[in-house]
């Protein structure tokens, strides 16, 4: 090789070098770069071999110019280094860029039902009262859905219990008093129990009707209880259930198992509007002492204790509380309606 041709050998891979290395844009690339230049078989080290086969006097001019073209192609590989690290970390960190601002995933939570809640919650305040929760069948037989509540087959009364009848004798229960009777049949007293529990009837559903329903029965049975342990009683329930701001109204009504009987009405202080009842008033439970005659039939002595009960609707609490206008909503399993409680 001459030296003219060593000059023009060098002037080619300088243009190989601005050509190649324009399309070099990752660390991958740049590394082929390098080795295709500066790696052992690369063309700048072998222009450097070419240097052996010039005449000694023209080795060192060469060397310089060789030189010269190693140090430019170090130096912009060096940049070109760089510069594709620079670009990969600024990419990476674009990839995992947390943007905060995003809405976060939303798990839905489950919840109680509304008849739960305010079931617990009606448990809750007797329970603090001192009086236990007790449960009895859905199943009921006609003895203590009916006769042991004094309530004999050819009663008038027992239309007021439109009932479902799965054979001879038994029924679903019409209402939760027949737990009264058991848990009465079952211990001598002091009574002081709450239950809780579902009960069906045979009415066309409809905004105030639904063929199953729940009630809370109270019963309270002992020595010297009266009317007005009945009238504070519910007082401060309707105290702790509604909120101060309700009144309560108890008026005579008539039920075959209790004597006298009662039923209780409440109203939103100074709110006389006419919405079910003239004046606002809301029916929420019957309520009596307990007749001579069904404390007789559990073996209790009339003369020797007197007692109280009441059976409030579950769902008539529920609706008053939420301002809720139909019944059926709570039966329908409708995650939009449930989710609002
Ligand atoms: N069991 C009655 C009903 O379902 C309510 C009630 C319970 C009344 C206890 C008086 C005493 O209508």
């Amino acid at each position: 090789m001459t030296p003219e041709e060593l000059q023009a050998r060098c002037e080619e891979v300088r243009k190989e070098w601005a050509e190649a290395s324009t399309s070099a844009h990752d660390p991958a690339a740049v590394e082929a770069l390098r080795v295709s230049f500066l790696g052992r078989k690369g063309s700048v080290t072998a222009v450097f071999d070419a240097l052996r086969t010039l005449p000694p006097e023209a080795r060192a001019g060469a060397g310089k110019l060789l030189n010269a073209l190693k140090g430019e192609i170090t130096s912009a590989l060096e940049g070109l280094q760089a510069e594709v690290e620079r670009e990969a970390v600024g990419s990476r960190l674009a990839a995992e860029r947390h943007d905060f601002t995003l809405p976060g995933k939303w798990r839905p939570l489950g919840r109680l039902h509304p008849l739960t809640q305010v079931r617990r919650e009606i448990e809750d305040i007797f329970m603090k009262l001192g009086f236990d929760v007790a449960s009895g069948p859905e199943m009921e037989t006609d003895y203590y859905n009916f006769e042991a509540l004094a309530i004999p087959a050819d009663h008038p009364a027992r239309d007021d219990w439109d009932s479902f009848y799965i054979e001879e004798g038994r029924l679903l229960r019409t209402h939760t008093s027949p737990v009264q009777i058991r848990v009465m049949k079952s211990q001598p007293p002091p009574v002081r129990i709450v239950c809780p529990g579902r009960c069906y009837r045979r009415d066309n559903p409809d905004a105030t009707h639904s063929p199953v329903f729940h009630q809370i029965e109270l019963l309270w049975v002992e020595k010297g209880l009266t009317m007005a342990h009945l009238k504070w009683i519910l007082g401060e329930f309707v105290r702790a259930f509604f909120g101060p701001g309700y009144e309560m109204r108890i008026s005579a009504d008539f039920f075959p198992f209790t004597e006298p009987s009662a039923q209780v009405h409440i109203r939103r202080q100074g709110q006389a509007r006419a919405t079910h009842h003239a004046g606002g008033w809301l029916e929420i439970m019957g309520a009596g002492m307990v007749a001579p005659a069904v404390l007789t039939e559990v073996g209790y002595n009339p003369e020797e204790v007197t007692g109280f009960a009441f059976g409030l609707g579950v769902e008539r609490m529920a609706m008053l509380r939420w301002g809720v206008e139909d019944i059926r909503l709570f039966f329908q399993n409708d995650v939009r309606f449930l989710s609002q409680f």
